[in-house]
């Protein structure tokens, strides 16, 4: 039975909540392991569109069995939120949603710590506000962590927290802030997210590992793109956790070694929300034009994404940490209409051609692109639905970034919909 995995390998790739939403159909669980509430994936069905961020795709799903693992960390309150407004929306939510007793627990005083990093404008970073980073932080460092199970137990709960916040409270006022969290409130107001966890929650390392002793098929979906993983992407503007399949073995407990088919998600071209170097992006009237297009603005803070041309040598260092069997090509459509299409092929570094993605942001600061250049097409292909289809520009535009990465390319989305994805023979 497959075992899947859907990864973007880019920044941010805001389509990859079309594929998991296509490929869930076909899948028994779908996974979330990395990351949190920082992550945005659409999903449009006609006329309905839903924005996800911290609940797995196959939420939409009732039939599919939806997993936040242990890798993931969570702010109550966000998912009390998603989860009502799937109801409001008419979408079942019950016993269908698994929460991991070990995936952590994001509290207000992570967003505060982050919200006074982030005001400063050395070490910045650009991120979702989401408390991710803070939350991370004190789950590495073992002593002010809270986890889902810890909620459960409300004497223990009360024990951690009377402990952990008076040292917030000292560090948040060390670091220049005003707010002072009361221990008592908090308790209760965390007793009482736990009562509506509680449902939810389960050892899911133990559920996933029977399902795939069962044969049951399961699809994992990677929150953030392979560049922003912590320890491959452009340190220090990265997210904090693993967003590469390596996240999956230690955020969920299901052995990598089981997964059988592993799809890399890109887009037609390049996008970044947040700060950090991204050679091929186009400051002029060009990225305007991918952005508005595109619709380039970030689905959890609304910022506006930076654009620029596709970066082959950037994808091809993903795809190989990846092991990407295939790549699914996303929103082809926003760019019909230009003259020339352009793939960054190489840098240039120093005076000399680099073909390898640089291990440091400093050094992927100062390299410049490479271009090939390739003729653009006119028409509008979003109605297009067979392959042989595609005006033989853009065809060769696939062709080419195929080529370059070395990887094929077996899927090409030309709009937002289910029925706009094009099935290519590799
Ligand atoms: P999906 O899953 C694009 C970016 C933030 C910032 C950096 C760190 O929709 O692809 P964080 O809040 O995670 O500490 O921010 O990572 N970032 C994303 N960019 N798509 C995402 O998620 C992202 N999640 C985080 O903008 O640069
Ligand atoms: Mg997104």
């Amino acid at each position: 039975m497959p075992v899947t995995i859907v990864v973007g390998l880019q920044w941010g790739v805001k389509a990859k909540g079309k594929i998991t939403d296509i490929l869930s159909d076909e899948h028994d669980c779908v996974v979330r392991y990395n990351g949190g509430a920082n992550a945005g994936h659409t999903v449009v069905w006609g006329e309905r569109k839903f924005a996800l961020s911290l609940l797995p795709t196959g939420v939409l799903k009732p039939h599919v069995t939806s997993v936040i693992g242990n890798g993931v960390v969570v702010y109550p309150p966000r998912f009390i939120e998603e989860v009502g407004k799937l109801r409001a929306a008419g979408i079942e939510v019950g016993k269908n949603l698994v929460l991991s007793d070990k995936a952590h627990v994001i509290l207000p005083y992570h967003m505060e710590e982050e919200r006074l990093l982030e005001a400063e404008s050395e070490g910045k970073i650009g991120t979702t506000g989401r408390g991710i980073g803070p939350c991370y932080q004190d789950k590495v460092g073992r002593r002010f962590a809270i986890r889902i199970g810890d909620l459960l137990n409300a004497d223990y709960l009360k024990e951690r927290l009377r402990f952990i916040v008076p040292h917030k409270n000292k560090i948040l006022s060390a670091m220049g802030g005003v707010k002072e969290f009361a221990v008592d409130s908090l308790i209760a107001e965390y007793l009482e997210y736990a009562e509506q966890l509680r449902p939810h929650v389960a050892d899911t390392v133990k559920l996933l590992q029977d399902r795939v002793t069962a044969g049951k098929s399961i699809l994992f979906e990677a929150a953030q793109g392979s560049l922003l993983d912590v320890d491959h992407g452009t340190f220090p503007y990265v997210t904090s956790s693993n967003s590469l399949p390596s996240g999956i073995w230690s955020g969920s407990g299901v052995p990598a070694r089981k997964l059988t088919r592993i799809i890399g998600v890109a887009k037609a071209y390049t996008s970044r929300v947040g700060r950090g170097p991204f050679p091929t992006e186009l400051d002029d009237d060009l990225g305007e034009r991918i952005r508005k297009i595109g619709r380039e603005y970030g689905t959890v803070t609304g910022r506006p994404r930076r654009c620029g041309w596709f970066d082959a040598v950037a994808v091809r260092y993903t795809a190989t940490l990846a092991d990407v069997d295939e790549i699914a090509f996303m929103l082809l459509d926003v760019l019909s209409g230009f003259d020339e299409v352009k793939i960054a092929t190489a840098y240039e570094l120093d005076g000399q051609r680099i073909n390898d993605f640089p291990s440091d942001a400093a050094t992927l600061a100062r390299c410049m692109p490479v271009y090939e250049s390739m003729p653009g097409w006119t028409d509008d292909i979003t109605m297009v639905r067979q392959p042989a289809d595609l005006p033989a520009n853009a065809r060769k535009y696939v062709d080419r970034i195929a080529a370059v990465i070395g990887k094929p390319i077996t899927i090409v989305s030309v709009g937002p919909d289910r029925d706009q994805t094009l099935h290519l023979k590799s």
